[in-house]
């Protein structure tokens, strides 16, 4: 057995909208972080006296419709590897998967990185970045750790819509609160939601034409270690992310009271000087950026609110890597 481990991560600049979907190829690019204390480890090996494929997710047989999309993902290898056995996947993750934590980006991470080694393929990490992408767009950014940034690509065969490290976990003591406010999966995936996005909103060409700048900007304040824009531009993305979605028809609400009750706190804590800016993914919970000496007022002031169940805090995380111990 293999055993990798890979953080999860969240975007500054989001991605939403695909401009190829086989290839599963982004219509934007995207910088994100990754984070350290969220994380899926996944063991597999192939296997020749399998039947069939066997993959257990957080403890359980994934449903079909899981297993499928595994199994997909482990074809690529098999096909590079030349490999015809079955695989047993064991994949877990320390948070609540499908409620807009990205679980699939580390998820798919992890099995990049475990299929390559038990395949001998000897992938680079620009090639895994490649295709974890093929398994979940944002898994592309979770092989790297620190700021990372998703490029578009021109390419047709998707060679060149990978992910590429903008700077270390070491170069920004930056610090991320979670605030969790549900820890039911979402009702719509974000493939679906960007996929109603793209065909019914009527701002979907705009969202794509301020892609280039927002990227631009927010390379510049992450270099400039200038931690108000990079807040800005955070808030920003994500508003313009939601508005698209929420534009669609019938439209995308990911958000609920509690979501937006944070929102409001993370503001009012700036109105005092404390810098604090959020994002929030296809999904309710609210991620609060700030820097770490500010942590302890930011957590007080999210527990008082009602809804939020918990908050998980962390810095940033490293580069998908094998472990010694399996699962
Ligand atoms: O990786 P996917 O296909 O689940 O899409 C992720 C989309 C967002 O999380 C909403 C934004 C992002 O850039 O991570």
């Amino acid at each position: 057995m293999v055993t990798a481990k890979a953080h999860s991560n969240f975007a500054l600049i989001k991605y939403w909208g695909k401009r190829e979907e086989v290839l599963n190829l982004p219509a934007v690019g995207s910088i994100s972080i990754t984070l350290q204390e969220i994380f899926t480890i996944s063991s597999l090996m192939f296997d020749k006296s399998l039947a069939q494929d066997m993959i257990e997710i957080n403890g359980k047989a994934a449903s079909p419709q899981e297993a499928q999309r595994v199994s997909s993902f482990i074809d690529l290898f098999r096909r590079l590897g030349k490999i015809t056995a079955a695989v047993k996947v064991i994949s877990r993750n320390n948070f609540p998967t499908g409620a807009g934590l990205a679980s699939s980006a580390s998820a798919f991470a992890s099995l990049a990185l475990a299929a390559n080694q038990a395949a001998n393929l000897n992938l680079t990490s620009s090639k895994l970045s490649e295709l974890a992408r093929m398994g979940s767009g944002s898994a592309a950014r979770s092989i790297f750790g620190g700021f990372v940034e998703m490029k578009i690509g021109k390419r047709s065969d998707g060679s060149d819509s990978i992910a590429v490290p903008i700077a270390g976990k070491e170069f920004w003591d930056m610090h991320v609160l979670i605030a969790i406010t549900s820890e039911k999966q979402k009702e719509i995936g974000s493939t679906v939601g960007m996929k109603m996005t793209a065909a019914t909103s009527p701002y979907y060409p705009q969202w794509i034409n301020t892609n280039q700048s927002d990227l631009k900007e927010m390379r510049h304040a992450i270099q400039n270690k200038d931690f108000e824009k990079l807040g800005e531009l955070s808030e920003l993305s994500c508003l313009k992310m939601h508005a698209v979605a929420l534009s669609a028809n019938p439209g995308l609400i990911y958000w609920n009271s509690a979501t937006i009750d944070c929102m409001h706190a993370i503001r009012n804590l700036r109105k005092q000087n404390i810098p604090v800016y959020f994002t929030i993914d296809a999904g309710p919970q609210v991620k609060a950026i700030c820097l770490k000496g500010d942590i302890p007022v930011i957590q007080a002031e999210l527990k008082k609110i009602r809804g939020v169940k918990r908050i998980i805090s962390s810095a940033l995380g490293p580069d998908a890597s094998i472990l010694e111990d399996q699962l």
